[in-house]
């Protein structure tokens, strides 16, 4: 067969990209082999979410990644109220133990999640059976029974507690949740003042989404400090990082900044990138929020296009920058999970979506994102 200078020329070419794709693959094993906490160990602490079914499966393969990519863990849900006690108020303490041992077990640093909530907690435990509120000293007794018991149940294994989430309204108000009508800034005060008295050592963080955004910001630097004119003993502030492609990364580094120069560590306590049309301009995650499923609204089932890969890494790799940049200022990134297939926000705020938003995919296999985090450090 006669081979023409083309068809050479072609195939040199073809042997080219072989070998370049090859030395890429080899390149990437080899960061691979370091993991994200090594990378980044002069830095911050890196986190993963774990649900309780992660916990009790223990699958080899995930626990591989847990103990190579991160040291730092959240439970996702099993130690929120509703997940801890039963309606006549005792204990259930199944998975949150588990989660410890866990965590233990893999010498990981812990974070418990959460002691005050609006979310995931029972009407009951505000109100009275014909629907009147309780008193406001029924509701503080019920606080310290609450969070002393479980505080003192893990002293000295949790190193950090997300004490109060979400207090903040979207509007830059105070929450109009049933804590803060019944408490005031008392339910604030109290929770991190119980908290401290039984685990002195602890980190005590207060938690939010969005509160990188200029306006919330704002809100929640007046009410860090109305609670530190209180001596109020917090330590931490956590951005959740529930974002999207379109978030201006630049508002952490304010952020950042605003926050630390109030005494204040900083956390991103909830990191994950939606990679999914947008079906609202109202504020991202608060929990209640949910939209119809439509198939336009759904467009990745097939799976994710190279180009929208690219905006993910890229728009990790802009975050990622600025932290590293604050790393005197920054403890700890923890992501919302561990990969895509688990994920939050393939429910949310549309049930049923196929989403991209963590650094590992549906067969639990780094993404892009990922070497692109370790490429930073190299
Ligand atoms: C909030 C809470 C988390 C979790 C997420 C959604 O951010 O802090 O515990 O419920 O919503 O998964």
């Amino acid at each position: 067969m006669k081979i023409s200078r083309r068809h050479l020329l072609a195939m040199s070419g073809a042997t080219a990209a072989i070998i370049a794709s090859a030395k890429l693959q080899a390149a990437e094993k080899a960061a691979a082999a370091t993991g994200l906490k090594e990378a980044y160990k002069d830095d911050f602490l890196i986190g993963a979410a774990l649900s309780a079914s992660i916990i009790n499966k223990q699958d080899p393969k995930l626990v591989a990644i847990i103990n190579k990519d991160f040291n730092s863990i959240t439970p996702e849900n099993c130690m929120k109220w509703g997940e801890m006690r039963n309606e006549d108020g005792s204990w259930k303490w199944g998975d949150a133990d588990a989660f410890v041992a866990f965590g233990s077990k893999h010498n990981l640093h812990m974070v418990g999640h959460t002691l005050g909530w609006h979310s995931q907690i029972p009407d009951s435990v505000f109100k009275n059976k014909d629907g009147s509120y309780i008193s406001k000293a029924e509701l503080e007794k019920k606080q310290k029974e609450h969070i002393t018991t479980i505080v003192g149940r893990y002293k000295g294994k949790l190193a950090a507690w997300d004490v109060v989430n979400e207090a903040v309204g979207d509007d830059g108000k105070m929450r109009d949740s049933h804590w803060y009508k019944i408490m005031g800034d008392d339910f604030l005060v109290n929770a991190f003042n119980l908290a401290h008295e039984v685990d002195p050592n602890a980190h005590l963080m207060y938690n939010d989404y969005n509160n990188e955004r200029p306006d919330k910001r704002q809100a929640t630097l007046d009410m860090l400090k109305r609670l530190q004119k209180r001596n109020t003993p917090i330590h931490g502030l956590g951005m959740q990082a529930h974002i999207g492609l379109e978030t201006n990364i630049q508002d952490f580094e304010d952020s950042i900044l605003a926050y630390s120069a109030l005494g204040l560590k900083v956390h991103l306590t909830e990191l994950d990138i939606d990679v999914l049309p947008s079906v609202w301009n109202l504020p991202v995650a608060e929990i209640s929020t949910r939209f119809e499923y439509k198939p336009e609204r759904d467009p990745y089932i097939k799976g994710l296009p190279k180009e929208v890969e690219e905006k993910l890494a890229k728009a990790y790799e802009s975050l990622f920058k600025i932290l590293v940049k604050h790393r005197d200022k920054v403890d700890r990134v923890t992501f919302w999970g561990v990969s895509d297939d688990a994920s939050w926000l393939n429910d949310f705020p549309i049930k049923g979506r196929t989403n991209y938003p963590l650094l590992f995919d549906r067969q639990q296999q780094p993404k892009p994102a990922y070497f692109r985090l370790l490429d930073l450090k190299r």
